[in-house]
């Protein structure tokens, strides 16, 4: 017998390790893969390539339904493409980094990219990993396991400068903080921890450690625990 699609919204701020971890799992368990991060990087992308003003909401809110935006769901290869154009690096710009959170507070961004990921979750027949920051609480409240991933500011920042390459860790730090803040601190969905979730503090753990504990919580799901 086939089991049912399983559904894992996992949540968390920069650096805690989300994405490997989504991947990884979603990989080990043949299960779809979706990073909603990249989706709101992708419209941010779209808006400073389109010249809107990111400092000004009203102009990001006309602009909200332009731009087409489609991902790819396989765990070992995902794609992100607007308009047809791979943006799977341009995405990760600093420039993107930086004013992602301003464009993603924006509730009429909001209301378009959770829609998209609702039809994506709802397509996929094994089930799916969602990362982001408010899957569990409001993309999916209905998720059949919730992982909330947390790391010390410190672990954090230091993944993130080995991901960059050599950018200064204490740089790397202060925009990361700056950017949880922003995105914690937002009116509509912010990152949160939902009442449900599973927290695991992933600061002295190795990410092999973090995908068995992730892959373990899905499997006792599955089998009904
Ligand atoms: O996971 P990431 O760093 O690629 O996410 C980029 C930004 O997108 C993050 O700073 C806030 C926003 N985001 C969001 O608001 N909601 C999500 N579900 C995922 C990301």
């Amino acid at each position: 017998p086939t089991a049912p699609a399983v559904i894992v919204a996992i949540d968390g701020p920069s650096g805690t390790g989300k994405s490997s971890t989504s991947k990884a799992v979603a990989e080990q368990l043949g299960l779809s893969y979706l990073d909603t991060g990249a989706q709101y990087r992708a419209i941010t992308w779209w808006m400073v390539n389109n010249g809107i003003d990111t400092d000004d909401p009203h102009a990001i809110a006309a602009a909200a339904g332009k731009p087409e935006i489609l991902s790819g769901t396989d765990p070992a290869g995902p794609t992100i493409t607007v308009d047809g154009v791979d943006v799977a690096g341009p995405i990760r710009t600093q420039e993107v980094t930086a004013k992602v959170s301003a464009v993603s507070a924006v509730p009429e961004i909001r209301t378009r990219i959770t829609e998209l990921q609702r039809t994506i979750a709802a397509a996929a027949r094994l089930g799916i990993v969602v990362e982001g920051r408010d899957i569990g609480t409001t993309v999916l409240p209905d998720a059949d396991l919730k992982i909330f991933l947390t790391a010390s500011a410190e672990a954090r920042a230091a993944r993130r400068s080995g991901e960059l390459k050599g950018a200064d860790v204490n740089v790397t730090r202060e925009a990361l903080i700056k950017r949880d803040a922003a995105d914690s601190s937002r009116k509509t969905s912010p990152l949160a921890k939902a009442d449900d979730a599973v927290e695991v503090d992933t600061t002295d753990l190795t990410l092999q450690q973090v995908i068995e504990c992730v892959v373990t919580l899905v499997e006792e799901k599955r089998a009904g625990k």
